[in-house]
């Protein structure tokens, strides 16, 4: 394969669930407007795309999601007011949320059939090019960011990759589990892929997170794939018909800290280790949390 067809410059970004998990907030507000300290989980997401050369952002919605298309889009009065009180700092930030007209495109999943079916729904804006996928669920906290580490390692191996990371053992049945073929430390080559498996049959514990790169013949399979776990058209199933195939899947331990978003306890560690990255908030944060534990453990 040449390089031309190896630069990944699309990525899809599954955004249509309903995030029941974060009721109430989510009557109103897309989960991928809830923040991190001051940034929405969204933001992470493309700002990790964009640093591995993504160009093209697909945002798979759904009803309800409006917020997320005005967060992406100028703000004139804002930006109008910021300026006349001489908030330049503030400005400049606002620049990294602010996306170039026709970069961005959000196209409706109508039906809650899964995750493969959301990135099916994308479709016809891929094209025949590799693309990367997204769940902004996922925040990877990496010196080098996840997609960038990913992109640079597809260069050498094209094929299918996914991000993986080892998990304990009872917690596999919550993944895509990868079953290895040969295991090379960063990347792994996967003879097959399981969606949530019961924990007596995972072939690993190697977990899949949720980065991936594809190809468009996995959007072929999706097409065919059947209804897998809980009914759903599942994306592990449409990639591990390419290994069926006889095409390469890999799999990428990345180097980095992830946080499940997805979950409440996820979320507040996320939010407890960004702000004490923080220059601005970490010695009162920290403070703060020392405090806390020692009240703990005098109390234990
Ligand atoms: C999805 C994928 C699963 C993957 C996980 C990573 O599951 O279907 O293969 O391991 O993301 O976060 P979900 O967590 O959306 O149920």
């Amino acid at each position: 394969m040449s390089d031309m067809r190896r630069k990944v410059t699309k990525a899809i970004f599954p955004v249509a669930g309903l995030g029941t998990r974060f009721l109430p907030a989510t009557k109103s507000i897309p989960k991928e407007i809830m923040t991190l300290v001051d940034r929405p989980l969204i933001q992470y997401a493309i700002d990790e795309a964009r640093a591995a050369g993504i160009r093209e952002f697909i945002f798979v919605t759904s009803r309800g999601k409006g917020a997320l298309e005005d967060y992406f889009d100028i703000n004139p009065l804002l930006e109008a007011s910021l300026r006349k009180s001489g908030k330049d700092a503030l400005l400049e930030m606002l620049k990294s949320t602010n996306m170039e007209s026709g970069a961005i495109a959000y196209i409706r999943q109508n039906k809650a059939l899964g995750l493969g079916h959301a990135v099916w729904c994308a479709r016809r804006l891929i094209g025949n090019e590799p693309f990367a996928v997204i769940l902004p669920d996922d925040v990877i906290d990496g010196e080098k960011p996840v997609l960038q580490q990913m992109v640079e390692a597809y260069q050498e191996t094209g094929g299918a990759m996914v991000a993986a990371m080892d998990v304990a053992p009872e917690k596999a049945s919550a993944y895509g589990v990868l079953d290895i073929e040969e295991d090379m430390g960063d990347l792994v080559k996967v003879k097959g892929m399981v969606e949530k498996p019961k924990a007596e049959e995972a072939p690993s514990n190697l977990a899949v997170i949720g980065r991936y790169i594809l190809t468009p013949r996995v959007l072929a399979n999706i097409s065919k794939v059947k209804g897998g776990v809980g009914g759903e058209i599942q994306l592990t199933d449409a990639i591990a018909e390419e290994i069926k195939q006889g095409r390469d899947v890999y799999g990428y331990r990345f180097r980095g800290q992830r946080f499940d978003c997805g979950s409440k306890a996820g979320f507040l560690q996320a939010t407890v280790a960004f702000a004490l990255a923080r220059d601005d908030l970490r010695d009162e944060f920290a403070c703060y949390l020392e405090e806390l534990m020692s009240v703990r453990k005098a109390v234990e």
